[in-house]
């Protein structure tokens, strides 16, 4: 049943993707090889709530942005948006929908088209949302929405290019963007990882500020917990394809029991010497999402690792209200 107070659920999402491995293997040898980037994902987001997908690179983070955008095909599962599922076969429901939600890209200058000047670009939804603008009130908007992202004067920036702007004033055309056309939702991918770290808390916090004052809900995806931490409400932990872990922002950062997420943080004793206290460093690498290790994918890492973790896949649970870890043995090690 769904949540009102969501705008967006995924229930038991499952993406793959088929490597093409040439004709010899495919078609004489019939050997396929799948990639399982998203693998049963269930979650909720709140309306006005931000929501962080965290995990290393490969773990499935910006598939799973795009498969709630329909930028990439699910291949099970349900995708509900306010309530229901998106009729991605109606392109009257699709154009709507392109309008509630957003997607922020982590290179803003490959998402602005170059030849368009700021006005253009920040005044594009306008076109499109049924209401006939004057030419000052167009202006009006836009300096308004360019303000808002930190472009002031606003007035300076109307007629300029994307090649004229530093990459973290791209990233502010781009929310600008997302003011006018104050979408329901948006997905964040990595929108300030090519920033410097200087502008990075500032282009953050007008997604708080869009929540604040639009109820804009955010899914960010990062593969940095801190960043994470400074502007959710929630955070999931991603690792090859499943989530291993959820819950506020808090508990994630100070007191997340799945031992990878405390990985993550940092922090961890080693098993049989509780008062020994070292940073984890994870040993290997992630396996690969074509060859998914058995029980818990996590075992080939995992420091407190026991036999039944070899053989078990272990579902999320709810450990306490909100918080949901999938391992068989969920303890905080400090
Ligand atoms: N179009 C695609 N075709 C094949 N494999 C893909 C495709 N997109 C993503 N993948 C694979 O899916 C896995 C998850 O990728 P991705 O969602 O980009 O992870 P993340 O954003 O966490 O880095 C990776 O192993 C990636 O190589
Ligand atoms: S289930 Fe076992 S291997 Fe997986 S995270 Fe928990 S302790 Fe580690
Ligand atoms: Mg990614």
């Amino acid at each position: 049943m769904s949540e009102k107070n969501n705008i967006v659920e995924i229930k038991d999402l499952k993406v793959d993707f088929q490597i093409r491995q040439g004709f010899v293997k495919e078609v004489i040898k019939r050997e396929k090889k799948i990639v399982k980037a998203v693998d049963r994902v269930n979650l909720s987001i709140g309306k006005g709530e931000i929501v962080s997908l965290v995990g290393e690179s490969g773990s499935g983070k910006t598939t799973t942005g795009r498969a709630i955008l329909q930028l990439a095909p699910k291949t099970s599962g349900e995708i509900l948006f306010d309530g229901k599922p998106i009729e991605a076969k109606s392109g009257a429901y699709m154009k709507a929908f392109r309008a509630r939600a957003q997607m922020i890209f982590q290179d803003p200058y490959q998402s602005l088209n170059p030849r368009f000047t700021v006005t253009d670009i920040v005044a594009e939804p306008l076109l499109f949302d049924g209401t006939t603008y004057s030419e000052e009130e167009r202006e009006a908007r836009v300096i308004e929405a360019l303000e808002f992202a930190g472009l002031k004067p606003g007035k300076d920036f109307l007629n300029r290019y994307p090649h004229e702007l530093s990459g973290g004033q791209r990233q502010r055309v781009s929310i600008a963007t997302c003011f006018v056309m104050s979408p329901d939702f948006i997905v964040a991918d990595e929108p300030v990882s090519m920033l410097d770290a200087s502008v990075r808390a500032d282009i953050l916090k007008l997604f708080v500020e869009m929540k604040t004052q639009k109820n804009t809900s955010l899914m960010f995806i990062t593969h940095d917990l801190s960043l994470a931490w400074l502007i959710s409400d929630r955070i999931a932990i991603m690792y090859l394809g499943k989530i291993v872990e959820i819950g506020s922002a808090d508990l994630i950062a100070g007191k997340c029991m799945h031992p990878y997420s405390q990985a993550l943080t940092s922090v961890v004793t080693v098993v049989g010497d509780r008062n020994k206290r070292k940073r984890i460093v994870l040993e290997g690498e992630t396996p690969s999402p074509i060859d998914i290790p058995s029980g818990c994918r996590f075992h080939t890492r995992c420091p407190l690792v026991q036999e039944r973790c070899r053989v078990e896949s272990p579902e999320l649970r709810e450990i306490s209200e909100g918080h949901f870890v999938a391992c068989h043995f969920p303890e905080r090690i400090e």
